[in-house]
């Protein structure tokens, strides 16, 4: 079967509630009846229930931007996957480059995480890319493999499946410098090869893989054509609805 296109907006750190109950209505009505690419929002936690009545009924679906993975106790200041369950999450990334270099997440705190998620019925997003020295230092396919593995430790195939990958080039978030589509597709064919070797084929074919870092309506077409480029993880450019469009649908 073909990978449906995935195309998540992380809104990051912005928007009040009432802000992102615009934000939302704008999208809704933007792309709010797209069926052929799957579309998801990745709001800040406050923002989850409100907006998960704005997109409830349309084809957007909800995300959050992390989790614990504990279930439930005295950990001030996190939230557990039943909590987002409950808020109407389907999706929640895990292992975002800011996660990972500003709040210190490690690859096994994103494994634990993935399983977590998995567990309580989600999808994760599992971003993984290199940094500007890293690419330098022409250790990407190291870094990546790294990261996919570590995430994927005691995983199944069948668990594998419910997931998607974003590979996101840290150099590229928030820059406006884009990977060629080129550039991102070696990288994503990495990827592809490397899940296969570590599941089967059939497994590595179902992967959804995003790419993420700048993507825009300029761009997104000649990314998206790429074989074993999925789909977006979209900062900057989900933040208005007209742009966030041009990228669900670019022309
Ligand atoms: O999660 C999204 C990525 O970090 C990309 O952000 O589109 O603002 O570069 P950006």
């Amino acid at each position: 079967m073909p990978r449906k296109t995935f195309i998540a907006g992380n809104w990051k750190m912005n928007k009040t509630v009432d802000e992102s109950v615009v934000l939302a209505k704008d999208v809704v009505a933007q792309v709010g009846d797209v069926s052929d690419v799957e579309v998801a929002i990745c709001v800040p936690y406050t923002s989850l229930t409100e907006v998960a009545r704005v997109i409830d009924g349309t084809s957007v679906k909800l995300g959050a931007q992390d989790v614990y993975w504990e279930e439930s106790g005295a950990f001030t200041g996190k939230v557990s996957c039943e909590m987002l369950r409950s808020a109407g999450v389907e999706y929640v990334i895990v292992g975002h480059s800011e996660q990972r270099s500003y709040f210190g997440e490690t690859d096994e705190a994103v494994n634990k995480k993935v399983h977590a998620v998995i567990g309580a019925g989600l999808h994760p997003i599992v971003c993984v890319g290199e940094t500007l020295q890293e690419r330098e230092d022409a250790v990407t396919d190291a870094v990546v493999a790294r990261q996919v593995k570590a995430a994927y430790d005691n995983v199944s195939a069948a668990d594998a499946k419910k997931t998607t990958i974003a590979y996101e080039p840290v150099w590229a978030i928030g820059t406006g410098k884009t990977a060629t589509p080129e550039m991102a597709q070696e990288v994503h064919g990495t990827i592809r090869s490397l899940l296969a070797d570590m599941y089967d084929q059939d497994t590595a074919d179902s992967i959804v893989i995003q790419y993420g870092g700048s993507m825009k309506p300029a761009n997104a077409k000649g990314l998206l054509e790429k074989p074993d480029i999925d789909g977006g993880l979209i900062g900057g450019a989900a933040l208005n609805a007209d742009t966030f469009r041009g990228v669900v649908l670019p022309e």
